[in-house]
């Protein structure tokens, strides 16, 4: 660890001379012009303009239109005083196919960036990988492909060979976890893939394109080279309040396992050589290590000179046993993921500036050599503009208490050499759209002005000073404006929300207390009023014709669901959506803050309630997994899994003529079954025989009967509903087969009349009182900020005498 003395003159809590100030954006977030000086498509092009993906429907295609603004743009960097600028270069725009020729109208933007940055004197600080692949490299396999590296390493050459004359700083590749574990491993982010197998080995891949390209870029002579990793240190509950706090065996078992797969991960091989022990164990089961051939880990391991880090927030895990993996962190069964007891930001992410000191700390501890640099820290809240003013304490308040933890790590000896603001301005938040606003610089996106906000200001006086005030800036309190006004809080907050319960006299005395103490209210005390209602919504949504096909399967979920919330205090409001207009009611119910968040049952594929969901700022929750993708988590039983147990029973059994009576084809988890049967015969070599019911009872009988006429020698049934095996059985036995002798017969749902059918019927269990307890939990999660990811239960074959 280098030992920095920084003198602390007077009034400042200086900063060691030479320290960077910046801010960051990256391409795709801030350049718009997606088709214009040759650029190709990438898979952020792709995966925005796909419906569903991403909030509001929104794009890059314009975004900060910083593309035709840059000029100007670098004109108010230099007006805030910053001394650096960290931004992407977007590979489609330099090589619009990824690989082959170079488009020189895509790099002579980036020259005119860099030599206006320069003339401006603010240093470049370019990243070439932020996400944005040219979509004819995901078509080929995109980071799952090995070659995918090696054309990174012709791109970093060509866009060294334009600008490694005037640029110093290189960071080879932004955030490769989350790249490949919400790009690849969850689907939240393009190319939108959902495979943990396909996440490790993009992971590796990324990896391994960043030491390739380091390996370019320092036989080009760059001065120096970085990699930007999102990082986070990893706590339970109790320590993010006490880091001294011993954690239980278990809970330090679950820490390190976090740990290793979030941090360690990528660390480790870059700077180390090696994966450490649990991830490999984690790969090898889940993907495999095919994928990693010998030499990468000497390849990944290239000198870097910065360590790019990128803090917003830390990660809060306990022991869970039972706990199904964090599908974003595969290998993490076993292992909560919880939310801090922290205010939050817009995005939900717990504050926690201590992280950020302790994580610094620690990477100094563990890799003495490299030099570290903030490469985005910063905060996305609801903003709002007020003239020509943004007043948003709450994001200054972020920076500067960050800044304070930096400034501490520097005086335990840290060689931190820099921090970089994220973000610049406001700008396209990937699968969030342009709803979160994380710029210093307010953009109005219908007129593309820039404002500078309130914490750019600030920003430019701790600049100025190279530090930050050592007295922290008093914030005058709702109490404070409480006191003043000889009203309660809740007033306060009444009036600041505009609620017009409040008389005339009241609302007068408060706003005078708010002027005369220059209060400004933060979000706190604008949800005050506004957030919590302690109601949940649970939405039956329903587009059958009215044959009420699901209700064998829903039913007890729905139940479960309503005794889950109960007994987390919250009231229910239950509603059904089976026509346009009551889905369009509770639209209107859901987002007009009736409610904290929803709970959403929907069976079909054809429901577009999910997605519409899916666009407001409403935390939900599906059961059962939605036909299309969107954003909102779900929560699902394993219905291919347990179709495919099913039908491996039957083949254990010695049957091989397998029918299916399938469910309507719009039912989501009815295909998921048909799928684990078709799967599983074909796997088995077996011929498929389908007949479609529609769940019912008198739909298995009708199924059952076609069946027998179109194949009379099939020896067994896997019927995707214990209704429909039901009906089943009673046609086999009208027609004097005998159950299981001559045919066995298994169901799915395990209702209660499953056990007193003749013969009692093995069906699949599909545990929905766990899956209504998961979303329930999921949705608290959801509601306390905390980190929120799909899961997939697993399902139980219960066997009886019908096989
Ligand atoms: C980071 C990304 C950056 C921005 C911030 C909020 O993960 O690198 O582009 O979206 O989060």
């Amino acid at each position: 660890m280098t030992a920095t003395t920084i003198s602390a003159r007077g009034e400042t809590l200086s900063f060691p001379d030479g320290f960077v100030w910046g801010a960051a954006t990256a391409a795709y977030q801030v350049e718009g012009a997606t088709r214009e000086g040759g650029r190709g498509v990438s898979i952020w092009d792709t995966f925005s303009r796909t419906p569903g993906r991403v909030a509001g429907g929104h794009t890059g295609d314009v975004a900060c239109d910083h593309y035709h603004r840059h000029a100007d743009d670098v004109r108010m960097m230099a007006e805030l005083g910053l001394g650096a600028y960290r931004f992407s270069v977007a590979w489609p725009r330099v090589q619009p196919s990824g690989s082959g020729p170079v488009n020189a109208a895509g790099l002579d933007f980036y020259d005119r960036l860099v030599n206006e940055l320069l003339a401006a004197d603010i240093t470049p600080y370019v990243t070439l990988y932020h996400w944005d692949l040219p979509q004819e490299l995901e078509d080929r396999g995109g980071w799952t492909d090995r070659d995918t590296a090696h054309r990174f390493a012709d791109y970093a050459r060509a866009v060294h060979d334009r600008l490694g004359d005037r640029v110093g700083t290189w960071m080879t590749i932004n955030e490769p976890w989350v790249a490949a574990f919400l790009g690849y491993g969850i689907g939240a982010h393009a190319p939108g893939r959902a495979s943990a197998a396909e996440a490790f080995r993009a992971s590796h891949h990324l990896l391994l394109a960043h030491g390739l390209g380091a390996r370019v870029l320092r036989d080009a002579g760059a001065r120096e080279i970085a990699l930007t990793l999102n990082l986070a240190p990893v706590m339970t509950p109790g320590q993010v309040s006490d880091p001294d706090l011993v954690p239980s065996a278990a809970d330090a078992e679950a820490v390190n396992r976090v740990d290793c797969l979030l941090n360690r991960q990528f660390l480790d091989p870059v700077l180390r050589g090696e994966y450490p022990e649990p991830v490999l164990a984690i790969v090898d089961r889940i993907a495999g290590l095919g994928h990693v051939l010998d030499g990468d880990l000497e390849t990944i391991n290239q000198p870097i000179d910065l360590l790019g880090i990128n803090y917003y927030t830390p990660c809060v895990v306990r022991s869970e046993p039972g706990e199904p993996a964090n599908a974003a962190y595969p290998g993490t069964e076993d292992v909560m993921f919880s939310g801090a007891h922290a205010p939050t930001t817009a995005m939900g992410w717990p504050i926690v500036p201590t992280g950020l000191s302790r994580l610094l700390v620690r990477l100094s501890r563990d890799f003495p050599e490299v030099g570290l640099i903030v490469t985005e820290n910063g905060a996305a809240f609801d903003d709002v503009v007020t003239g020509d003013r943004v007043h948003d304490t709450d994001r200054t308040a972020f920076f500067d208490n960050h800044l304070r933890a930096a400034h501490e790590a520097i005086e335990a000896g840290v060689d931190l050499r820099g921090f970089l603001a994220w973000s610049l301005m406001d700008n396209f938040e990937w699968a969030e759209g342009y709803h979160k606003r994380f710029g210093i610089v307010h953009v109005d996106f219908e007129t593309q002005r820039r404002l500078p906000k309130d914490s750019a200001l600030w920003y430019r006086e701790v600049i100025r000073r190279n530090g930050l005030r050592r007295e922290r800036a008093r914030r005058p309190t709702l109490e404070a404006v409480a006191a003043r006004a000889g009203v309660s809080r809740s007033t306060v907050s009444r009036v600041i929300n505009g609620e017009s319960m409040v008389s005339d006299e009241f609302r007068e005395i408060v706003m005078k207390a708010v002027a005369e103490l220059g209060y400004v209210p933060n979000s706190a005390a604008r949800s005050l009023v506004t957030r919590r209602t302690d109601t949940v919504a649970l939405v039956v949504s329903d587009v059958s014709d009215g044959s009420h096909a699901g209700d064998s399967l829903f039913s007890a979920t729905v139940r479960s669901t309503v005794r889950e919330l109960e007994e987390a205090g919250k009231h229910v409001t239950l509603m059904l959506a089976d026509t346009p207009r009551s889905r369009q009611r509770v639209e209107q119910y859901v987002t007009s803050g009736h409610v904290d968040g929803v709970v959403l049952v929907s069976a079909h594929g054809a429901d577009t309630l999910p997605g519409a969901l899916a666009g407001t700022s409403v935390p939900a929750v599906l059961l059962g997994r939605p036909a299309v993708a969107t954003r909102t988590p779900y929560v699902d039983v394993d219905n291919a899994g347990g179709a495919a147990a099913a039908v491996r029973h039957l083949l254990d059994r010695g049957r091989s003529r397998i029918a299916a009576i399938s469910g309507p084809p719009d039912v989501t988890a009815a295909q998921e079954r048909l799928r684990g049967y078709r799967e599983t015969l074909r796997e088995a070599g077996h011929r498929l025989i389908v007949a479609v019911g529609d769940l019912t009872h008198a739909s298995g009988a009708e199924a059952m009967r076609r069946l027998l006429r179109d194949d009379p020698g099939l020896d067994a049934v896997f019927a995707a509903g214990d209704l429909m095996a039901l009906g089943a059985l009673r046609v086999l036995h009208e027609s004097g087969r005998r159950v299981p002798d001559d045919v066995a017969v298994v169901g799915f749902d395990d209702i209660e009349a499953a056990c007193y059918a003749v013969p009692p019927l093995t069906t699949v269990r599909g545990l929905r009182a766990e899956q209504a307890r998961a979303a329930v939990r999921l949705l608290l999660r959801h509601l306390d900020g905390g980190p929120v990811s799909s899961a997939t239960l697993p399902t139980e074959l219960v066997i009886r005498q019908s096989t």
